[in-house]
């Protein structure tokens, strides 16, 4: 692992690492460019931000972690001189959890003259109605000087990915926001909460309390948790779910409520209800430490996600489950067939990435998503024509993987498919639907087989559809050299989500297969909140 205090060692580091790792990419004959993941925090590093270096590790070539204590952010009574500061300890965290670099620069460094003097830089200042509410209201330019130091930060190492945690509700909301205003070429993740058994969420501001701060502190969460309950029971209410939680946050007196709100997690306005989802955030003062925390309380019907290798039977199994379970089934499949179609017949070159960027984001893709019938293919349109037939072409059959590897592409129809599973009710397989296109599904199962059995499947296809024979060798080849791609691709490589449940369907018929996946999902919706 490396450390840069400078931008000029960080940027020649980077520079020559993207090199490197292209110059092997193109021996091993490996398309996928390289990829960085950032993280950027303030040091004195606890396992919130280990939880974010982890993600950035299974999803990236480089992992670059930012350590800088940003004065820009911090108000004038507020904590900047007192911060922890523990760059050796943090170094050695990020060692273990095979960081490749750690940037930490000075103030002067970062900003090339005293941030403290106004306006002696250029700012981000990121839309009124974002900062409006939550610590935006309480913490006049806090928003503006992380949303400028993000911004730096991201022009500094152009990551492919950047890794924030929900814990800071409104920061990934607001760093959403900039990114997407200013077009800056990057994937936000957002991960969720890491907490103490007592619940309290993990943050470098805990090192200020006391023992029995810490223990009174708990009760942020256990406020939420109330409301979190009535919301379960039904009661979609915002006056009721913030009574609930002032009610026991007046259990401890010891803490001062700053707010307690009920917003928008995208647009971070307030709401009177939750219609399809809501932050409840809370900010307190216990002694001179200010806290935060918050929920996501989602109001929609499960989604359920099937990942899974090529080859192991997905497609059958998920059509059953859909129909059995009667949920709606997207099938993400059809959807990259159906722009392969598309730009076959637009007669653009297969790789002509810039041009079908444009194709990709210009069409109107329409599914039929009722398992009406097992025996039916499910209706699929492409700009108002029915290509249910023409996309199961061998021709599109042969082009797909090329088309679905494009980021473009990938990009557009990750976004379709999250739109269409906005309300739920939904079965969704792929190779990333559990940990990337819906990270947050009610419940993820992981289908796998080994080699050997997929290609035996596979053997025994060929022969029923009539096909000549082909050796189970080689058929043993072509699945692992396609799990191998699958799983390093830099685009939605395929990985078994942490909370996925792994079913290895070697021993099992299909049947068996679709009864597990169906008494799961009763079990998981027993433990769901009732509006669910
Ligand atoms: P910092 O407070 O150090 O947090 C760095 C990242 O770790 C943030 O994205 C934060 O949300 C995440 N994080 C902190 N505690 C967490 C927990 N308990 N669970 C999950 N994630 C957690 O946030 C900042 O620094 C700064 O504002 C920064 C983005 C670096 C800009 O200066």
């Amino acid at each position: 692992m490396r450390l840069f205090t400078t931008v000029a060692g960080l940027r020649c580091y980077l520079h020559l690492r993207r090199s490197e790792q292209e110059l092997a990419g193109t021996k091993l004959a490996d398309v996928n460019p390289v990829t960085v993941g950032l993280v950027p925090t303030m040091g004195a590093l606890h396992r919130g931000h280990l939880s974010l270096i982890h993600r950035a590790r299974q999803d990236n070539h480089l992992v670059v972690v930012s350590i800088f204590v940003n004065p820009l952010q911090f108000g004038v009574n507020e904590d900047f001189q007192i911060y922890p500061r523990t760059l050796e300890q943090d170094q050695q965290q990020c060692e273990q959890a095979d960081v490749d670099l750690v940037f930490a620069p000075t103030a002067s460094e970062l900003y090339g003259t005293d941030a403290s003097v106004n306006n002696a830089l250029t700012q981000v200042l990121p839309p009124a109605a974002a900062i409006a509410s939550l610590c935006g209201r309480f913490r006049p330019g806090h928003f503006e000087g992380v949303a400028t130091v993000v911004t730096k930060l991201l022009n500094l190492v152009q990551p492919d990915r950047a890794y924030f945690g929900q814990k800071d509700a409104q920061q990934v909301a607001i760093v959403r926001r900039v990114v997407a205003d200013l077009n800056v070429p990057v994937e936000i993740v957002s991960c969720p909460i890491v907490r103490e058994v007592s619940g309290l969420a993990l943050s470098s501001r805990n090192q200020y309390l006391t023992e029995e701060e810490r223990s009174q502190a708990t009760v942020l969460y256990r406020s939420l948790q109330q409301a979190e309950q009535l919301f379960r029971a039904g009661n979609l209410k915002s006056s009721d779910l913030l009574t609930a939680v002032q009610a026991e946050l007046t259990t401890t007196p010891a803490l001062k409520p700053e707010y307690v709100e009920l917003v928008d997690p995208v647009t971070l306005a307030p709401l009177e209800r939750v219609e399809e989802s809501g932050l409840l955030a809370i900010a307190a003062h216990i002694g001179s430490t200010r806290l935060i925390d918050n929920v996501v309380l989602r109001n929609r019907q499960p989604i359920l996600a099937i990942d899974g290798p090529a080859g192991v039977g997905k497609s059958t199994v998920v059509r059953q489950v859909a129909q059995t379970l009667g949920l709606l089934h997207l099938d993400t499949g059809a959807m990259y067939r159906a722009i392969t179609w598309l730009v076959m017949q637009s007669g653009v070159a297969l790789d002509d990435q810039p041009a079908i960027a444009e194709l990709v984001s210009q069409c109107q893709l329409e599914l039929e998503n009722q398992v009406k019938s097992l025996l039916s293919t499910p209706k699929v349109w492409v700009n108002g024509q029915d290509v249910t037939l023409a996309i199961r072409s061998a021709e599109v059959t042969a082009h797909v993987s090329t088309i679905a590897a494009q980021p473009a592409v990938r990009r557009s129809l990750v976004k379709q498919q999250q739109q269409y599973g906005r309300k739920g009710g939904i079965v969704m397989d792929g190779r990333d639907i559990g940990t990337s296109v819906f990270p947050d599904a009610e419940l993820k199962i992981f289908l796998t087989a080994s080699v050997q059995e997929r290609a035996r499947r596979r053997q025994l296809d060929l022969k029923n559809q009539g096909q000549p024979e082909v050796n189970l060798e080689e058929l043993e080849r072509t699945i692992y050299e396609r799990d191998r791609k699958d799983s390093t691709r830099s685009i939605a490589p395929l990985r078994k989500a942490e909370d996925a449940i792994e079913i290895q369907t070697d021993q099992l018929t299909i049947d068996e297969v679709v009864a597990k996946i169906v008494s799961l999902y009763h079990q998981r919706l027993a433990s769901l909140p009732k509006n669910y």
